[in-house]
């Protein structure tokens, strides 16, 4: 197999054929124009070296791997030239289809072994060879096998032909079958034949990446195999194809890889089951309190309340507590830390995997705090609120009131709403912190800035939000059951006051000094053996 050099080198190479053959009637005469590849490599570099632009292309994702647009609008007319380093792929499916398109774009010449190549040969790019699979694996030195495992067993007859070749094992298994299967799909490939090396790459790429390309969809080719040689040159391969190689260990690692793709947000399960039995809860709560409640006794039909009203009162209740829920853990953990005297304890399961949630059950308070945001603004859009607007202005005429502004409740609103937007503007900035490209170009003290102080404000922000919402009402209220928000400042309170305790300067400087590795008492005793030479003098170096 070729160096990646020399790969580099063939992407020029082909890219200089594919298309402007006049060399000057390519309208984009950028870094990925063919015609400018051209003159450089004539002019400066001899055929076994790299141009700069020929090694950009091996890797650099911001190029387009195929560059013309007469090439991309028509790929039949790729030709191939003949140094390329060659590939085979068996089986011609949506897989193998993706997969050939990208390496022909990327300069390698494609050999596609099918059961059938007269059947399937019109699905493939013109310059990629679809002949009979006992044909298409002689020549190639590396072979994906873009088959289902089931279908493996069929190759047997192709033992021979296969001897010392890499087979790239592309495949994913359904959930049952994953459960089912001990060995992975890769190490049952290499039971089939011993005398290849199997290397599991690409299975976590889609057909639909492998087509539109790297910049569309994950980057990442995890790559696992026995040997290092064999899988330097996949990883080659992928590198050329504009993806990023990630060498994940031995082909003892390819069922994780293969579980991979399986995996459905894992780490969301519990945060949005959590916020959906809070939503159902308070959803019910609210339902009694502001609908039932009124029709029993008075009745009063409110049932208009069930699609908007209620839901705001709802989103409001779970987007608070899921941030208290945030910063409770944190609480909790340094609880443990100052009883216990150490940092060096293992916290309890349950501790330990909700500190590990409080992304998702932030972004998910966030996410509600946001849709509360919208249907408040949406609230005095209702037909209901201007006839009840209307209602009370003919009461006031027919009351002969011809002012009734409320000065404190003026202030109430004006101040609640501004908290409100002050809230969840310092939640937006939590929420665009926590995207990687964002958090990554932050150093760790700013992160926690953000996550911990700023988030901290969020939530007392919040509080004073709901609070002045509230007002007076918790006690002014006549109905048997409290208000929501009554209910929803519980949790918040704790935490908050939690913290100001630990501000407390002896209980900050202890949580200090254990966070920095200080115990309270020394567990872990050294106790020297017994025939040990006391005498002999030790360096302490
Ligand atoms: C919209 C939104 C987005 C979020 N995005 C993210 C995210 O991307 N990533 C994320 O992790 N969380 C995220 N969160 C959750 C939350 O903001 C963070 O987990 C936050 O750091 C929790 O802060 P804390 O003060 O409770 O605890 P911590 O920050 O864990 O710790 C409390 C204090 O202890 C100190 N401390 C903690 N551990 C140690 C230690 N081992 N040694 C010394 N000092 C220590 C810290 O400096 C801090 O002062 C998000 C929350 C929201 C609302
Ligand atoms: N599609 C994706 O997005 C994707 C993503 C990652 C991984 N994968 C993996 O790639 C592999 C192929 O997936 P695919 O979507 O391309 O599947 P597919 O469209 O069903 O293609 C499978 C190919 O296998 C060949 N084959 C050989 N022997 C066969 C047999 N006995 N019965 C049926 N087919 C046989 C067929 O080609 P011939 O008829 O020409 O021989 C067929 O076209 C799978 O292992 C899959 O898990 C797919
Ligand atoms: C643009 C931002 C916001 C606006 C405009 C806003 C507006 C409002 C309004 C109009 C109400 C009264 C709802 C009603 O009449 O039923 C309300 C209540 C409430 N809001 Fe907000 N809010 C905002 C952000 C937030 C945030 C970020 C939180 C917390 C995370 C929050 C928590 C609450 C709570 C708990 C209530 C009380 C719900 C109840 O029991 O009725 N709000 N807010």
């Amino acid at each position: 197999m070729k160096s990646k050099r020399s790969l580099a080198m063939a992407n020029g190479n082909q890219l200089e054929q594919k298309c402007c053959p006049a060399d000057k009637s390519c309208d984009s005469h950028g870094e990925g124009c063919p015609s400018q590849q051209k003159s450089d490599k004539d002019t400066e570099a001899p055929k076994d070296h790299v141009t700069p632009q020929a090694e950009k292309m091996s890797g650099d994702m911001d190029e387009p791997l195929i560059s013309c647009q007469l090439v991309e609008s028509n790929p039949n007319l790729i030709e191939i030239p003949s140094q390329s380093q060659t590939v085979g792929i068996l089986g011609s499916g949506d897989f193998a289809r993706s997969l050939a398109t990208r390496l022909v774009g990327s300069g390698f010449r494609v050999i596609v072994g099918s059961r059938n190549p007269k059947r399937t040969a019109g699905l493939f790019p013109a310059a990629a060879q679809v002949i009979l699979q006992a044909e298409a694996v002689s020549t190639p030195e590396i072979i994906f096998v873009a088959m289902y495992r089931e279908h493996y067993s069929t190759l047997s007859s192709l033992s021979d032909l296969l001897v010392g070749k890499i087979l790239v094992d592309v495949s994913n298994s359904t959930e049952k079958e994953h459960l089912q299967q001990r060995e992975s799909n890769a190490e049952y490939l290499a039971s089939l034949f011993p005398s290849c090396t199997v290397v599991k790459a690409f299975n976590v790429i889609s057909a639909w990446s492998l087509q539109s390309g790297p910049k569309d969809g994950n980057k990442q080719v995890l790559i696992s195999g026995d040997q290092q040689k064999a899988k330097y040159k996949v990883s080659e391969i992928a590198r050329a194809m504009g993806f990023i190689p990630v060498d994940m260990g031995s082909l003892a690692y390819a069922k994780e890889i293969e579980a991979i793709p399986l995996r459905l947000l894992p780490k969301w399960k519990i945060p949005a089951i959590l916020a959906l039995g809070l939503f159902i809860c308070f959803y019910t709560y609210n339902f009694i309190r502001d609908v039932l409640q009124p029709y029993i006794q008075e009745r009063k039909n409110k049932f208009y309340k069930l699609p908007l009203s209620v839901v705001n009162t709802t989103l409001p209740c779970v987007a608070y507590v899921m941030l208290s829920l945030v910063y409770l853990p944190g609480v909790l953990a340094a609880a443990l830390q100052l009883y216990w005297g150490t940092k060096y304890s293992r916290f309890p399961d349950w501790l330990d995997h909700w500190l590990q949630h409080r992304k998702q059950i932030g972004l998910l308070s966030f996410f509600c705090a946001s849709l509360h945001a919208v249907y408040s603004f949406c609230l005095p859009l209702r037909r209901s609120s201007r006839y009840l607007i209307i209602n009370e202005a003919v009461k006031q005429v027919l009351a002969n009131k011809s002012n009734i502004w409320n000065e404190e409740e003026v202030w109430r609103m004006e101040i609640y709403i501004s908290l409100g937007i002050l809230a969840l503007g310092i939640l937006s900035l939590l929420a665009i912190t926590s995207l990687p490209s964002i958090s990554n170009s932050l150093n760790w003290r700013e992160f926690t800035f953000v996550q911990s102080t700023l988030g901290f404000l969020a939530l007392v922000v919040s509080t004073f939000h709901t609070l002045t919402y509230g007002w007076t009402r918790a006690f002014a209220d006549s109905r048997y059951l409290p208000p929501t928000f009554t209910l929803t400042l519980l949790v918040p309170c704790v935490v908050i006051l939690a913290k100001g305790i630990f501000l407390l300067p002896c209980l900050r400087h202890r949580l200090a000094r254990i966070r920095r590795g200080w115990e309270k008492k020394t567990t872990v005793k050294f106790v020297l053996p017994t025939d040990y030479p006391h005498t002999e003098k030790t360096s302490h170096v």
